[in-house]
């Protein structure tokens, strides 16, 4: 079945809010790594690269990017549980100051494997960064330094977020809700 039939979008973070976010994002970002010699973006794939695109224009420091791929929810808008690694960095990181951009957190588990993984290859420090945040939907605890929007449990799509592949070009966020749904208002 298709999974993207009986679904309906409901706006909910304008293209203008959240380009004024990222600019906020930016500016903490060159405030903190100010010191540094140089900040290392690695952006999480696929859902973080039209984010990191925007934040590292806001980022005022010398700075260097990098991805890392890893296994999504696929068709389905439920964690299978399993985190797996399908692409790896480019470079090395050792002695470089990271920060791990994700576009979403929401059980935690992506992040937590991403932040095992990582710490093992001797950066100088390591941090993360997400566009949103979904706590009330954690298994395994993980508080990111750096935070867009906190949000519901909505499962949301646009700005780099997919279902099943599709809207990911959209310039802004939108909830995903089954048509039958009461309340909602088609995009
Ligand atoms: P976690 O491992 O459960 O924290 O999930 C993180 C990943 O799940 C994100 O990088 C997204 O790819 C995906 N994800 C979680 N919530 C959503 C959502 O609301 N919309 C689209 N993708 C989501």
């Amino acid at each position: 079945m298709n999974p993207l039939s009986g679904t309906t979008l409901r706006a909910f973070l304008s293209a203008v809010q959240i380009q004024e976010r990222v600019a906020a994002l930016g500016q903490q970002l060159t405030h903190d790594y100010g010191g540094t010699n140089a900040l290392h973006l690695i952006g999480v794939l696929k859902g973080a690269w039209v984010f990191l695109a925007d934040l590292v224009r806001q980022v005022d420091l010398p700075v260097t990017c990098d991805f890392i791929g890893v296994s999504s929810y696929g068709k389905r808008t439920v964690n299978s549980g399993v985190v797996r690694l399908t692409l790896d960095l480019a470079e090395p990181i050792a002695d470089l100051e990271v920060v791990l951009v994700e576009d979403i957190v929401d059980t935690g588990l992506t992040m937590r494997f991403l932040l095992e993984t990582l710490s093992l290859r001797n950066p100088r420090s390591l941090r993360t960064c997400t566009l949103l945040d979904k706590p009330s939907r954690r298994i395994v605890p993980f508080t990111p330094d750096y935070v867009g929007f906190t949000i519901p449990d909505y499962f949301v799509v646009g700005y780099g977020l997919d279902l099943a592949g599709a809207y990911r070009h959209l310039p802004y966020i939108a909830i995903c809700r089954p048509s039958d749904s009461s309340e909602e208002t088609a995009l």
